[in-house]
C-alpha cells in the first residue's frame, strides 16, 4: 500500500501546478495524473456534469490502486467532493479550493479580488466560504470565462490572453483590491503575465502549497508515505493532445512517463 501512487485529476493541463507542489514536498511518492482535457473547461459544465465527470476520473484513479486522491481543480472539489467522499470511503481526498481565508486576513485595503470558473463561483461550497471568513471584507469575483481553453491550447503568454486578463483585472483594481486568489488551478500559469498587469502592492496567493502540505498530513495520520522509494514513478495520462500536457512537465525533474488514455 505504501507503493501505491498517489492520484490526481483536473480537468486538464491545470492540475499539474498541484502536481509540481506535491512533488516537491514528497519527492519520494509515485503518482498518477488524469488529465481530462478533451472535456475542458469544467467551470462551463452544470454541476451534475462535474459531479459525473468526477467520479468517471476517480473510478479510474481507483482502478490503479491509488491511495489517496487528490482533486486538484477547484471546480470538481466545489462541486462533487462532498458525493466522492461519502461514496468512497475507502480512500482520503484532498480538495482545493480558492484561499479566501489568508487573503481576507491579510487584506489591508478589506477588498480582495477572487478569479475562478463560473462552476466554482456558483457552487454553494464556495458562497458558504466567503459568508463564514469574509466578514467585513469586500469580495470581487470575476469569472475567468475564456482563460482556460487558452491554457490549454498552450496560449498562457499570448496577447489575447494577456488582453482578457487586462479587462478581468481592472475593475477588481478600480476597487483597489491589494490581494487576488486564484482560484483554478490553471491560473497559476497566468503568473508571469498578472505580475506585468498587476501593481506591485496586489499580492498573488493561491492554494497549490496548502493542498500538498495537506496531502503530507494525510498520509502521515493513515501510515501511508512511501518512505523507502529510491525513484518515484509519474505517469500522466491525458485524453487530449500529449504534447502539450507534456510541455507543461518540461523543467520536472523526476521520472516521467506520458500517455494519452480514452478515458
Ligand atoms: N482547473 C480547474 C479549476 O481549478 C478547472 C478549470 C475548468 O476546466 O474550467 O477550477
Amino acid at each position: 500500500m505504501h507503493n501505491n501512487p498517489i492520484g490526481v485529476f483536473d480537468s486538464g493541463v491545470g492540475g499539474t501546478s498541484i502536481w509540481k507542489e506535491i512533488h516537491k514536498l514528497l519527492p519520494l511518492e509515485n503518482t498518477i495524473y488524469l488529465a481530462d482535457s478533451a472535456n475542458a473547461p469544467y467551470g462551463e459544465k452544470s454541476a451534475e456534469d462535474i459531479l459525473k465527470l468526477s467520479i468517471k476520473n476517480t473510478e479510474l484513479l481507483l482502478e490503479y490502486n491509488c491511495k489517496i486522491i487528490v482533486v486538484a481543480c477547484n471546480t470538481a472539489t466545489t462541486n462533487a467532493i462532498s458525493y466522492l467522499r461519502q461514496t468512497y470511503t475507502g480512500v482520503s481526498f484532498i480538495g482545493i479550493e480558492p484561499a479566501i481565508k489568508p487573503a481576507v486576513l491579510q487584506s489591508n485595503s478589506k477588498t480582495v479580488g477572487v478569479l475562478a470558473t463560473k462552476g466554482t463561483l456558483s457552487s454553494s461550497l464556495f458562497h458558504s466560504t466567503v459568508k463564514n471568513h469574509a466578514e467585513g471584507i469586500k469580495i470581487i469575483e470575476k469569472e475567468g470565462k475564456g482563460l482556460v481553453p487558452l491554457i490549454e491550447s498552450g496560449k498562457a503568454a499570448s496577447k489575447e490572453c494577456k488582453d482578457l486578463l487586462k479587462a478581468l483585472l481592472t475593475p477588481m483594481l478600480a476597487q483597489n483590491i491589494d490581494y487576488l486568489v486564484l482560484g483554478c488551478t490553471h491560473y497559476p500559469y497566468l503568473i508571469p503575465v498578472l505580475k506585468e498587469l498587476l501593481p506591485q502592492h496586489v499580492n498573488i496567493i493561491d492554494s497549490g502549497e496548502a493542498v500538498a502540505k495537506q496531502t503530507k498530513v494525510i498520509l502521515e495520520k493513515e501510515n501511508l508515505l512511501n518512505k523507502n522509494n529510491v525513484s518515484s514513478l509519474h505517469k500522466f495520462f491525458t485524453n487530449a493532445d500529449v504534447s502539450i500536457l507534456k510541455s507543461f512537465l518540461k523543467n520536472v525533474d523526476a521520472s516521467i512517463a506520458v500517455y494519452y488514455l480514452d478515458f
